[in-house]
């Protein structure tokens, strides 16, 4: 935050710091007018601006028209962090028009399961790509002088129980999966705000949760800028407080219990002062933007970024026989409501007003070409209406190719509640059945916030494009792609698996009386089903293009200390343009503890015109190396030989190339219950265990000879080693201790 900020608030009144850590409406920041300080407006959302028309209404779908841009489920499977950054600068430019100072997003949960009701509102089951995504966007609002407030802090992953539920899991698992977004993203774009989540971790409300705002989040990571809650997440005003929470959204006129806190003593005056300080800072910080008088955004440049990147959201999972693109003069039959009425955004606060919605039909006739169209089913529940099946059957039958608009409804998604299924609606998929016999040459485009089962129909379709979805120019986006105006590029931000009973998760999601157990432990999406080699429908990572590429000259080299660079050549050998993305996989190789056989740690998404070749670049450090010790309470980076897989996705591995890692030389504390084998491997214990054996042979007490017998004692503790081989084990454990921490505290 700024340093020099003109309002100090430990010089305000009680009552006036108290008003700083609420807003004044469901939208607005409290001002103080007399100490110059507006009360700015913050809103959603994390894929465009929703700005209520009326500012006190809580009515969602009320709204200033915005443009919308592909949902986070699209615009994380572009892989593309330049680009996202261009949708958040475009975001903040919107918000500079529309003086709002804070947008709530990006929302960076890990989707731990296919069935959580926000998946189409968070990036990916991975929080490498998550982190490096989302931190663009942060860094491309806030280049507008625009905050950003990233959501949920912390471990939000499902909507069942979402006021109150526990995510219960153990630290290693919050560490490696659920909090590394968040440390991205603060660390590499300084975010001004975040937003605590509803859930409760490990018992304690993020709202009231000190270990996360206070001691990870600012002790630890250095985060400066102010934590709000999630609307209506406050249950007690100190206790948050207290914890490190700046901002209560939306008001609950519970000031005066803030006041009664310090007067009793429950809440220092130091901590309101840092709290309320934080806003202070926030409303000066926003004050330049805030200021600019008569900004207009390009409503129509807007429209083409969120185009451009709903063309890069798109993954083309199939096209057998090369049926995509169209090809000219093919009499292209389209069926599906869908190509009318686009499901393009979510449900919830992050629905958008768009400022022009454009649908696959329209886009056709945009571009001059003809199609035949057929709505072939409804969006609604209702049962399939024999004479759209027929009309669909017919112009299917004298088509040369038919697309085929199939997906989720708009009700069979949003936040509030979580999928109990992944199927896809059954009169969808009774239709493609029949067209697809009628007509085989039939292309599937698929609209659908979170991933949906293909594995009963995916042979009915020549291709596939999964279009997640897209945004207000979606419709256009699609047809760009269809006809080869645009070249696929999107891949996998999330693994699709078989069958829902696959998943990690399933036995512990989600949840049941108020908690969740999160049993899976690190072993989330591709980290699970590829260390316990399970089939999958589509790997995470995985997406095809109208090009062919070739990665060669695959180099590693150790460029540090714990320093590794990745060096690869990317050609495109086919005579189309398009892009493909190198990822690169961290495999360890032997570990003290269980890990996933191997977990991404880079990508780069590398653009290539027909027949160029590029070399990509790219470095890993010490922390890709490591895991969360439970034990040292710290990343831990074990010395070894750790497998550098360069891959097209988790399960195209183009090359492995091992590596030896010195390690970070961290050394697990030896203790009493430290056992013989642990004292052996440790640097320093082995030489004081050393003496220690001589000393004890000296005095006639003799470990056993018998090997077999060793190895079971190495791993008892040292003190019943020796009592085993008849001598004062607790004494012999605190003389090697104390020689122990006499080395250590030097
Ligand atoms: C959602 C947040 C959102 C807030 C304000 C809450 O219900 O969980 O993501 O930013 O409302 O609309």
């Amino acid at each position: 935050m700024t340093e020099h900020t003109h309002v100090n608030a430990s010089d305000l009144s009680l009552e006036e710091e108290a008003s700083l850590t609420s807003g004044s409406d469901s939208w607005h920041v409290q001002g103080l007018e007399e100490q110059g300080l507006e009360g700015y407006m913050i809103t959603d959302g994390p894929y465009g601006l929703r700005k209520a028309k009326d500012s006190a209404s809580n009515d969602v779908y009320g709204s200033v028209p915005a443009t919308c841009f592909p949902p986070t489920a699209g615009l994380a499977s572009s892989w593309n962090p330049e680009l996202t950054r261009e949708v958040g600068q475009a975001m903040g430019e919107e918000c500079v028009q529309e003086k709002v100072a804070v947008i709530l997003g990006p929302g960076v949960n890990i989707k731990r399961s296919p069935l959580g009701g926000r998946n189409f509102e968070y990036w990916s089951e991975d929080p490498v790509l998550t982190g490096h995504q989302a931190a663009e966007l942060v860094n491309g609002v806030q280049s507008e002088g625009i905050g950003t407030s990233v959501k949920h802090f912390a471990a939000n992953n499902q909507e069942t129980e979402r006021l109150r539920a526990s995510s219960d899991m153990d630290e290693r698992t919050l560490r490696e999966i659920y909090l590394p977004a968040f440390e991205y993203i603060v660390k590499h774009a300084k975010p001004w705000t975040l937003m605590c989540a509803y859930n409760r971790l490990n018992g304690v409300f993020g709202s009231e949760n000190r270990r996360l705002m206070t001691d990870i989040l600012r002790d630890e990571w250095g985060f400066d800028g102010i934590v709000m809650s999630d609307w209506g997440a406050v249950h007690n005003r100190a206790a948050a407080l207290n914890a490190g929470l700046n901002l209560e959204m939306p008001p609950s006129a519970s000031d005066g219990e803030v006041v009664e806190a310090v007067k009793a003593g429950e809440l220092s005056k130091e901590q309101l002062d840092k709290m309320a300080q934080g806003m202070i800072d926030l409303i000066e910080k926003a004050k330049p933007a805030m200021s600019r008088e008569g900004y207009r955004y390009d409503v129509e440049a807007h429209n083409q970024v969120a185009r451009q990147a709903a063309c890069e959201s798109v993954v083309l999972l199939k096209n057998e026989d090369s049926i995509l693109p169209l090809r000219k003069g093919e009499k292209v039959a389209v069926i599906g409501e869908f190509a009318r009425t686009p499901r393009y955004q979510g449900g919830g606060s992050s629905h958008i007003t768009p400022t022009v919605v454009t649908n696959a039909l329209d886009a056709f006739e945009h571009s001059g070409v003809e199609v035949d169209f057929a709505p072939g089913f409804t969006l609604d529940d209702a049962a399939q209406d024999e004479e759209l099946t027929q009309e669909a059957l017919h112009v299917a039958k004298q088509a040369d190719k038919v697309v085929l608009f199939l997906g989720l409804p708009e009700d069979a998604e949003s936040e509030g509640f979580d999928r109990t299924s992944l199927d896809m609606p059954a009169k969808q998929v009774e239709l493609l059945a029949k067209v697809s016999e009628v007509n085989p040459n039939t292309v599937v485009v698929l609209s659908n916030g979170s991933v949906v089962s293909l594995t009963d129909w995916l042979p009915q379709a020549k291709a596939v494009l999964e279009a997640w979805l897209l945004g207000q120019a979606g419709g256009q986006a699609i047809v760009d792609l269809l006809l080869g105006e645009a070249n696929p590029s999107g891949k996998l931000a999330q693994t699709i698996p078989m069958h829902l009973s696959d998943d990690p998760t399933v036995m512990n999601f989600p949840g049941e009386e108020g908690h969740v157990r999160y049993g899976e432990g690190v072993f989330v999406g591709y980290r699970y089903y590829d260390t316990f080699d399970k089939p999958v429908l589509f790997p995470f990572g995985f997406g095809l293009s109208y090009a062919n590429f070739e990665v060669t000259d695959v180099s590693v080299e150790k460029s540090g200390k714990n320093q590794v660079s990745v060096q690869a050549t990317v050609t495109n050998v086919s005579n189309v343009d398009g892009a493909q993305t190198v990822q690169v996989y961290v495999a360890p190789g032997q570990a003290r503890v269980n890990r996933p056989s191997h977990e991404l740690k880079a990508f780069k998404k590398v653009f290539l015109k027909a027949g160029e070749s590029k070399s990509v670049s790219m470095s890993l450090d010490e922390r890709d190396f490591a895991y969360w010790s439970q034990t040292m309470n710290d990343w831990h980076a074990e010395a070894g030989t750790y497998g550098i897989e360069v891959a097209t996705s988790s399960r195209d591995i183009v090359k492995r190339v091992d590596v030896e890692i010195e390690g970070d030389g961290k050394s697990f504390r030896l203790n009493e219950e430290s056992s013989m084998g642990e004292w052996e491997e440790d640097p320093i214990g082995a030489p004081i265990l050393r003496k220690k054996v001589e000393e004890l042979e000296a005095e006639g007490v003799h470990l056993p000879d018998d090997p077999n017998t060793m190895i079971l004692f190495r791993t008892m503790p040292m003190g019943t080693v020796v009592t085993f081989s008849g001598a004062d084990g607790r004494k012999v454990t605190r003389d090697l201790l104390a020689a122990y921490q006499a080395v250590t505290a030097e």
